[in-house]
């Protein structure tokens, strides 16, 4: 079967098995970033963006993102420019073995894209899906507070 829809930015025609997952599908067309972990919906290694909204790809069918807008991190940057987030990652020392990083940054993305305010509460309930081995959470939540505080829009609430 062949499946239509955008991802990163280009359509694409996905011609694969009933029953294929979009993990599987992402890792098969080399996107690292969404990382094979639990492949059960636990571990958050494997979100993407789907209309917006984070999603476990493991989760997830190729048939079930039809006509829809799917990212993973390989948009949000180039090699010379990195996306906010990635910034105050680095800068605040936020990852460590690096596995869970991708996923945390969509699931702050998706928090950024819903307008909610960006409070600690609320970035510790958008990472509350994503599992991490090493950080301990305190510097992923200090860098999600500080991307997201310092960006035009948000930065008018505080
Ligand atoms: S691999 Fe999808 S949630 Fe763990
Ligand atoms: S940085 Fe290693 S699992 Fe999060």
């Amino acid at each position: 079967m062949t499946i239509q829809f955008e991802l990163n930015g280009r359509l694409v025609n996905a011609s694969v098995n009933p029953g294929t997952t979009l993990l599987e599908y992402l890792r098969q067309e080399e996107y690292h970033s969404v990382k094979h972990g639990c492949d059960h919906g636990e571990c958050g290694a494997c979100t993407v963006l789907i209309n917006d909204v984070s999603i476990n790809a493991c989760l997830t069918l190729v048939h079930a993102v039809a006509g829809k807008k799917v990212e993973t991190l390989e948009c949000f940057s180039t090699h010379e420019h990195l996306h906010p987030l990635q910034e105050k990652f680095l800068q605040n020392g936020a990852a460590q073995c690096g596995f869970c990083t991708p996923g945390m940054i969509l699931s702050l993305e998706a928090l950024d894209r819903e307008n909610s305010d960006i409070t600690e509460s609320n970035i510790r309930d958008a990472l509350n899906g994503n599992l991490c081995r090493c950080t301990g959470y305190v510097k992923p939540v200090e860098a999600g507070l500080d991307a997201l505080k310092s960006s035009p829009v948000k930065g008018d609430q505080s």
